[in-house]
């Protein structure tokens, strides 16, 4: 896959809503897999659909730790308590958000800026606006007086209202991994594969076996592989969409 998509050499494809709809129908969250690995070639086009996957001013502020070795997947299997989705599973993914790589990701965002001339409005979000707007300080300081001066200023005209803290800032990291969580849950399917999101584990334990820096959140671990016969446990239903869609 190319690192950048051209919108000027790659015209968009015509699309199948029908293929679309078959990937996102038959994901289903899957508790037994088989022991047929998941091949890197796929694991990893995986993965690199994952990181397209939409992100805050392109911060991409999400690591992923792809456990293949049987000792490691044992431990983590264990830390997710033992659930077998875990057990089975021949590939687990730590999803993490983090919360400290928005400035070196906004410096790459400057250095790696794809076409040959950095457009000035870029130069400053990147250089300016984004450590205004992510930098919360020495103990959430600069958070706490942003907060207040938004309050004051939006009172006239519309102001962003966060993040204001270290505790938005996880909010913020999550909202974009998660979407990433969900393109590679949804490019597995594509490849015929399946996976289980688990938030069902013990954090202090997953953090460790992955060795998860300080600023990291791990927002999933997702067990991948083949879906067994007996790997979905029952029908899949949701409540009627009408107690859910506001139209305005
Ligand atoms: C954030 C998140 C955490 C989840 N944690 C677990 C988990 O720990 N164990 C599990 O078996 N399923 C887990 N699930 C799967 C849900 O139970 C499942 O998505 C839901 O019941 C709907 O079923 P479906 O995915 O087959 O449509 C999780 C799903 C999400 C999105």
């Amino acid at each position: 896959m190319p690192k950048t998509t051209d919108p000027k050499s790659h015209p968009l494809p015509t699309i199948d809503v029908e293929e679309f709809r078959k990937v996102v129908r038959s994901r289903r969250s899957i508790r037994r897999f088989t022991d047929e690995p998941v091949p890197d070639s796929v694991l990893d086009d995986c993965l690199e659909l994952a990181m397209l996957a939409p992100n805050s001013s392109n911060l991409q502020p999400w690591s992923f730790y792809v456990v293949k070795t049987p000792a490691i997947r044992q431990q983590l299997a264990t830390a997710c308590l033992g659930q077998n989705a875990a057990k089975t599973a021949p590939v687990l993914i730590g999803i993490v958000a983090r919360t400290a790589t928005w400035r070196q990701n906004s410096q790459r965002n400057l250095d790696e800026w794809p076409d040959e001339k950095l457009p000035p409005i870029v130069e400053k979000y990147y250089s300016k606006i984004a450590p205004l707007h992510y930098n919360q300080g020495p103990l959430g300081v600069f958070g706490v007086l942003k907060k207040g001066l938004g309050l004051i200023a939006g009172i006239k005209k519309p102001v962003p209202r966060g993040p204001y803290s270290v505790c938005e800032m996880k909010v913020w990291a999550a909202k974009s991994t998660a979407l990433a969580a969900q393109n590679l849950m949804l490019a597995l399917r594509a490849h015929g594969y399946d996976s289980c999101p688990m938030e069902g584990f013990d954090d202090h334990r997953v953090r460790k076996i992955l060795g998860v820096p300080g600023d990291g959140q791990v927002i999933m671990v997702l067990a991948a592989g083949r879906r067994a016969d007996n790997g979905v446990y029952n029908q899949q239903y949701r409540f009627d969409k009408e107690d859910f869609i506001h139209t305005l």
